[in-house]
Order: structure tokens, then C-alpha cells, then sequence
């Protein structure tokens, strides 16, 4: 039987996932590639800490080059992380002719452009399906089956540490730092979850999946970005007496030639699929012109449903190569040549519908000073909450919006907050009714 090579680098909880299909799936592999894939290398800084699992001691080495020149290896699995070295060592491994495949966000949604030209010039494949999701098939799909449509939109909650907050904080109305706290005890959340909760990670991936979809380079600093760490328990617990829940969404939309790239918590409708996505899960709801609404559900992170994705690009690579086939399948959905700069979206030029939460002193007359801005502004009211103030000087008026252009709502809180009567600098969240 032919084979083909694999050197892995990065022997942490994903490479040892990765080992772990090595020894558990190897007659499924040979199976459905009619090949043996083999491990023939695997390198990391530290080789001595267990991983929980068994590897022959031969295979390990603390040398990368052993991984990325060595003629004995065919595919590269890189599963170092961050920026730097991951760039120079996928850059070496494509400069030596091997196929990588990557479940490195950070790096491709930064220097995505600079690797896949090198791995063009050099005819290797680069592959990065766990990147986003997990071990969910999104890129995938985009890429094979759904690549005959025209893609309107992409909503995904993609960070299962964001989600898994916001889910306690809807089931137990617990502040946001109590559960961050609860989190990082288990295991749920990093010692430094800033990525994860301010959204970076997100964005990342919406970066990637916003050239599949829409053939256009993303710079990260184009992707609006609003984490969860202002969300409070008092907005999830309005949120649901209007029949919403608040999820961190990347959203990406085609909107008159536009592309909207944005990442912020949002109110969508409690009967939303994507609101039924609780806990660490991640989904990604896309809609193409021909195909419709299409939603995927599944485990985000996690050592196994990840390697799940990492072997599954690997397969993928291996086919290929053993039809002689490479770049069959262009890495971001489109020929190169075909990816442009489309222009994005200004944020304040959006549209949405918003809730707005004031709070103000219990007077006569507060609702109609902020009504009458709002009004100045075009914006109008489609719902209005003022729960009863007792025993306290201030009371929260919650008001639902009809969809208003974002720099309206922006001037409007600007000067709301300038009102005699008002104590607290005004929140707002934008509301998603287009996925129900
Ligand atoms: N830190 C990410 C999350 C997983 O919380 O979902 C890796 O992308």
C-alpha cells in the first residue's frame, strides 16, 4: 500500500488528538484513502511532559527541522500557535515543498495572503479547516459542496468561551466576572482570556471566513470589535422578558456592493437555532442564493473534535496527492487571482434594529425628553420597558428600536446622555431579526 508522511509540529492537547486518531483510526484512514497515512516525526520545545499518550521515542525530536526539511515528510501539521514561529516555520515547510495544514487562526487571518502565495508558487497545498469551528466542517463546505452560490450572510458564534459565559449568565442571572472566574477554575476559560472575551479571537476567524465567502481580503483592524465584558446580568434578564437571548456573533453580510465585518454581542430572537447554541458549542448559520439557510453545529475547541478537523484536511491532502491533483481545491474557496479588497462597511453606517437601556431619575416628563431626542433623530420605538423603581432614586427605561442607521443611535445616546435626568452613561446592543 502507498504511503503517505506526516511530521507534526506542536505536541500539545491538539497534537496529541492528533495522535490519538494516528492510533485509534488508522485502519478507518487506510480505508477511505486506500493509502497508509504514517507519523513519522513529531517536534516540540519540550518532548518529556506526558501527554496521555503513548508515542514511540524515536518519532520525538525538540528539532522543527527535523519536521519541516526532512525529505521523509510529505505533510506538515502545524499546531504551534500565535505569530511567531509558526509564520517562518510554515514558510520553511512550504519553501521544502510539504503541505501544511494549520489550525492556526491568529496566523492566517494576519499573514494568510503571504503563506497561500507561497504555497502557490511552490504548488503545495495549505489547508486550515480547524481554524474556525472546531471540528466543524465550515470551511469545507463552503469550499466543496456549497460553492455554486452567491453567500448573502454568515452569522457564527465561534468562541465556545464566550458562549459557555453568556449561557451561565442567561441560566443563573450570575455577573459576567463571577462566571469568568468559575471558568478559568475549570478549565472552560485561559488564565488570560482577554482574546477569547474582547472578541479578538472571534474576529480572527470571521477574517477567514469572510474571504471564503465573499472572495475579499479582510485586514483585522477593518473588523468592528466588541467583546462580552460590558454585557451584565440586567440586559440578559431584559433581554429575555422581549423574547431575546444575547450571543457574541461574527457577523458578515453583503449589503449594496458592501461587505459588513463585525463582531459584537447581540440580541437575537429566543426561537433563533443559534439560540438553542449553549455552552462551550459553536455554529455557523450562512445563507447562499441558491441554497438557502444552512446551519452547522458542533464542538469549537477541544482536543478531539479539532484533530477531528486537522486529520480530515490531511485526508484531504492525501487524495490529492495520490491522484497528482494538488490545488484542486482553492484554499480560500476562490482563485487567487479572484480575491479582492472589497470595500467594507463603515460601522456607523449600519443598519439595525438597537435596545437601548437608559438610567435616569423617577420623574415625570423622562420618558418624553428621551422619546423626543430619539425622535429627533428618525429613530423609532418599536417597544418600551420601565420596571417599577422602589425604595431607589433611579429607575432603567428599556427601549426597543425600529431599524435606525448606527450613527443616529450614536448621536442620539450622545446627547440622551447629556439630559439633567439621565445618572448613567446609556447602553446599547444591536438586535439580529434576520435569522429566525
Ligand atoms: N479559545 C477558543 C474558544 C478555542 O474559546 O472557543 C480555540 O479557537
Amino acid at each position: 500500500m502507498q504511503e503517505v508522511r506526516v511530521g507534526l509540529l506542536g505536541f500539545g492537547t491538539i497534537g496529541a488528538g492528533v495522535v490519538r486518531v494516528f492510533q485509534h483510526n488508522a485502519p478507518v484512514m487506510s480505508d477511505r484513502l486506500g493509502a497508509t497515512l504514517k507519523l513519522v516525526r513529531i517536534a516540540d520545545l519540550d518532548i518529556t511532559t506526558d501527554r496521555g499518550v503513548e508515542v514511540e521515542p524515536g518519532l520525538l525530536t525538540t528539532d522543527a527541522d527535523q519536521v519541516l526539511t526532512a525529505p521523509e515528510v510529505d505533510v506538515v501539521i502545524e499546531l504551534v500557535g500565535g505569530y511567531e514561529p509558526a509564520r517562518s516555520f510554515v514558510l520553511k515547510a512550504i519553501e521544502h515543498g510539504k503541505h501544511v495544514v494549520t489550525a492556526n487562526k491568529a496566523l492566517l487571518a494576519k499573514y494568510g495572503d503571504e503563506i497561500l502565495a507561497a504555497a502557490s508558487k511552490k504548488g503545495v497545498e495549505v489547508m486550515f479547516e480547524a481554524s474556525v469551528g472546531g471540528g466543524i466542517p465550515i470551511l469545507s463546505a463552503i469550499k466543496e459542496n456549497l460553492c455554486v452560490n452567491r453567500f448573502r450572510s454568515i452569522f457564527g458564534i465561534l468562541n465556545g468561551t464566550c458562549n459557555y459565559i453568556l449561557s451561565r449568565m442567561t441560566e443563573e442571572g450570575a455577573a459576567f466576572a463571577t462566571v469568568l472566574r468559575d471558568a478559568q477554575q475549570q478549565g472552560y476559560a485561559e488564565a488570560d482570556p482577554t482574546f477569547d472575551i474582547e472578541g479578538v479571537d472571534t474576529a480572527h476567524k470571521l477574517a477567514i471566513l469572510l474571504t471564503l465567502c465573499f472572495g475579499t481580503q479582510v485586514d483585522l483592524e477593518q473588523i468592528h470589535l466588541e467583546g462580552i465584558s460590558q454585557i451584565s446580568a440586567v440586559d440578559i434578564q431584559f433581554a429575555r422578558q422581549f423574547g431575546y437571548k444575547i450571543k457574541l456573533l461574527a457577523i458578515g453580510k453583503e449589503v449594496d456592493g458592501e461587505i459588513e465585518a463585525r463582531v459584537h454581542p447581540t440580541m437575537i430572537p429566543q426561537n433563533a437555532p443559534l439560540a438553542d447554541v449553549d455552552g462551550v458549542f459553536n455554529a455557523v448559520r450562512l445563507v447562499g442564493d441558491f441554497v438557502g439557510p444552512v446551519m452547522l453545529y458542533g464542538q469549537g475547541a477541544g482536543r478531539d473534535a479539532t484533530a477531528s478537523a486537522v486529520m480530515g484536511d490531511v485526508m484531504a491532502i492525501a487524495r490529492n496527492l495520490l491522484k497528482n491533483a494538488v490545488g484542486r481545491t482553492p484554499a480560500r474557496a476562490h482563485q487567487e487571482w479572484a480575491i479582492s479588497r472589497r470595500p467594507i462597511r463603515a460601522m456607523h453606517e449600519i443598519v439595525s434594529r438597537y435596545y437601548l437601556r437608559f438610567t435616569t431619575v423617577d420623574r415625570p416628563g423622562v420618558v418624553a425628553q428621551i422619546a423626543r431626542v430619539l425622535g429627533n433623530f428618525g429613530i423609532g420605538i418599536s417597544s418600551m420597558m420601565q420596571p417599577e423603581g422602589r425604595h431607589v432614586d433611579t429607575v432603567a427605561i428599556v427601549i426597543m428600536t425600529h431599524e435606525a442607521r448606527e450613527a443616529d443611535i450614536r448621536s442620539a445616546l450622545a446627547e440622551i446622555d447629556l439630559l439633567e435626568v439621565v445618572q448613567e452613561q446609556s447602553h446599547f446592543i444591536r438586535i439580529e431579526n434576520s435569522i429566525e
